[in-house]
């Protein structure tokens, strides 16, 4: 990238409860960086709880919204962003991120993924919506790191990706 290093922004992407969150603030904390989780940007930004956007706007309203969102943090640089397991359906925010950052998708198994109070995970299985997404995955990350161990192990996973 033509970014310096000290300045790109490490950006986690992946399917929904794949630690993009956990890790995200574990590598901000071992890098002394800011952390910014894109869907609590999302909530801040819209005054209320993803299901409830999801419930009053619709997938397109909540996309449009996480686009935005996508948009001005793109803007920004020495970030630690964790984005919601969409975030890469769409190409502009794909090419918003990549222009400031490296993307590393967090793989997990599975039967390993959370469902609760996530929305898409819920509606449609999780399988289904795994190989719906696998290809969007694969063609917007930099890397891909296994999501297995402990936080600590992957963290060093992940920074050593990215270096
Ligand atoms: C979504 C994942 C969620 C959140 C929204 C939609 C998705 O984020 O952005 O519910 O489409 O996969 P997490 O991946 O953090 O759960």
């Amino acid at each position: 990238r033509g970014l310096r290093r000290e300045l790109s922004n490490l950006v986690l992407i992946g399917m929904p409860g794949s630690g993009k969150t956990t890790l995200g603030r574990a590598c901000a904390g071992a890098l002394g960086r800011e952390f910014v989780d894109a869907d609590a940007l999302i909530v801040q930004r819209a005054g209320r709880p993803i299901p409830e956007i999801f419930a009053q706007q619709g997938e397109a309203g909540f996309r449009q919204l996480e686009s935005e969102c996508l948009a001005s943090l793109a803007l920004r640089t020495g970030l630690v962003i964790a984005t919601g397991g969409g975030a890469v359906l769409r190409r502009e925010n794909v090419a918003a991120l990549r222009a400031n950052g490296t993307l590393i998708r967090l793989l997990r198994p599975l039967g390993e993924l959370p469902v609760e109070g996530r929305p898409l995970s819920q509606g449609s299985p999780l399988e289904k919506l795994a190989k719906e997404r696998e290809p969007f995955y694969a063609t917007a990350c930099d890397h891909a790191v296994e999501n297995q161990g402990s936080i600590e192990t992957v963290r060093d996973r992940i920074l050593e990706a990215w270096n």
